[in-house]
């Protein structure tokens, strides 16, 4: 996906400068070619032998190189890259962004540029939301600029805000998704599950289960990619995914994950259930937490709904319908009949059995059982691969 792609990567004077060593070995490792322009500010914050050694190109920061009088040609440099990615983007460079100023060599190359550009802020918390840098941001979005949202968290300043750089992975991620597009669902509204339910036993406690979501928001992101709008309903979760056709509802329990995709279910084409969804839930939660009076305690549970069955009741000939099924045992017998309970058109059944998937892990395992008996079988992959798959078996069926 990256392989072979140009990637030029402005740095600017910033701690988070550090993490650009991190980001320009993945590029690297993903096949692309990399070449760097700093601002003179950033060599304070990474030094261009590093960068130079990873990116196996010369870091450029000077429009005159050495003391032969050797120019750098900046136009040269932006008619190279598939992509100008900022990384960091100080306010100050992106102020100067904003207003076409051109007083080091990466901002020349930046206004020459005719590729995409992607930017990915970091400041901290009060620089970043003052009115100034939020209207510089809008101003560069108004231009055809990307930008790669900071993250929340404790800043190098000591303050706890937004304004933390999005993480390496992140930003490779977003450039891997930037050149994987296709327009293949272009027009249809999706609706994804993902993640686990939270049951409320007092204030202070619940009953949970392990799963992380990946693989649903993995999904999501495939969709998303191909051109769906994607409506993410997800238990908690410790992911960061933005796209621009993704909304995410975060929700707790199982009732308000079958209330949220009730509401969206009527307008949506298809539905991929991949939330691991609590059972059984208590039946009264206590306003109070529960004091450990006696030697044992007795919890009584009652049964949710099954949200996958219900939108299978709800299901018109024109929607198509999705499930994953976790089985330990008799795992395809169970799962064909769930294709007939639930009214699917094709089960994703993962199997415990397997090694490397299932709940937690960054690999899953799956079977597809399609609703006419035909199965397929998939072998060991990372989750966003296995996504890739149900979206293709998903886009065989629309088209059959
Ligand atoms: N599911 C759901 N709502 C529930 C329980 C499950 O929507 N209350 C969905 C899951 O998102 C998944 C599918 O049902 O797509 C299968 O879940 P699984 O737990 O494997 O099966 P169950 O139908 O709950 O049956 P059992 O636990 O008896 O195997």
């Amino acid at each position: 996906m990256l392989e072979g792609k140009k990637i030029l990567l402005g740095i600017s004077g910033s701690i988070a400068a550090y993490k650009t060593a991190a980001l320009t070995r993945l590029f690297v490792k993903a096949g692309a070619q990399v070449k760097i322009v700093m601002t003179p500010a950033a060599r304070d914050f990474v030094t261009p032998v590093t960068l130079a050694t990873l990116s196996k190109n010369p870091v450029q920061s000077q429009f005159i190189k050495g003391d032969k009088g050797e120019w750098t040609n900046h136009v040269e440099l932006g008619l190279w890259a598939d992509v100008m990615l900022l990384a960091p983007l100080t306010a100050n460079t992106l102020a100067k962004m904003a207003n076409g100023l051109c007083d080091n060599l990466l901002l020349a190359t930046y206004l020459s540029a005719r590729c995409t550009v992607v930017v990915a802020p970091a400041m901290d918390l009060d620089m970043y939301a003052h009115p100034a840098t939020q209207n510089n941001l809008k101003t560069i979005s108004s231009y055809g600029n990307l930008i790669i949202e900071p993250n929340s968290g404790e800043l190098a300043s000591g303050l706890d805000g937004k304004g933390r750089m999005a993480e390496p992975e992140e930003i490779f991620q977003f450039l891997k998704n930037h050149f994987n597009q296709s327009n293949e669902l272009v027009g249809k509204q999706v609706l994804v599950t993902a993640g686990p339910t939270y049951e409320h036993i007092d204030p202070v406690r619940f009953i949970g289960n392990h799963s992380s979501g990946k693989m649903g928001f993995a999904i999501a992101e495939v969709l998303a990619n191909k051109g769906a709008k994607v409506v993410l309903i997800a238990g908690p979760n410790q992911l960061n995914l933005k796209h621009k056709n993704i909304q995410q509802i975060d929700v707790n329990t199982a009732e308000e994950m079958f209330q949220a995709t009730l509401k969206h279910f009527k307008k949506s084409n298809i539905a991929i259930l991949s939330a691991a969804v609590a059972d059984y839930t208590p039946e009264k939660v206590s306003e109070q937490k529960i004091k450990k009076n006696g030697d044992t305690f007795q919890l009584k549970l009652k049964k949710t709904i099954d949200i996958l069955k219900e939108l299978g009741r709800l299901k018109t000939n024109k929607q198509k319908l999705i499930g994953f099924a976790l089985e330990t045992e008799n795992e395809l017998a169970n799962a064909k009949k769930k294709i007939v309970a639930k009214n699917l058109d094709f089960i994703v059944l993962n199997s415990l059995k397997n090694k490397g998937a299932g709940f937690g892990v960054d690999t899953n395992q799956v079977q597809i059982i399609h609703k006419d008996g035909k199965i397929h079988n998939f072998g060991l992959k990372s989750k966003s691969a296995v996504a890739i798959d149900i979206v293709d078996q998903l886009i065989q069926i629309i088209h059959a």
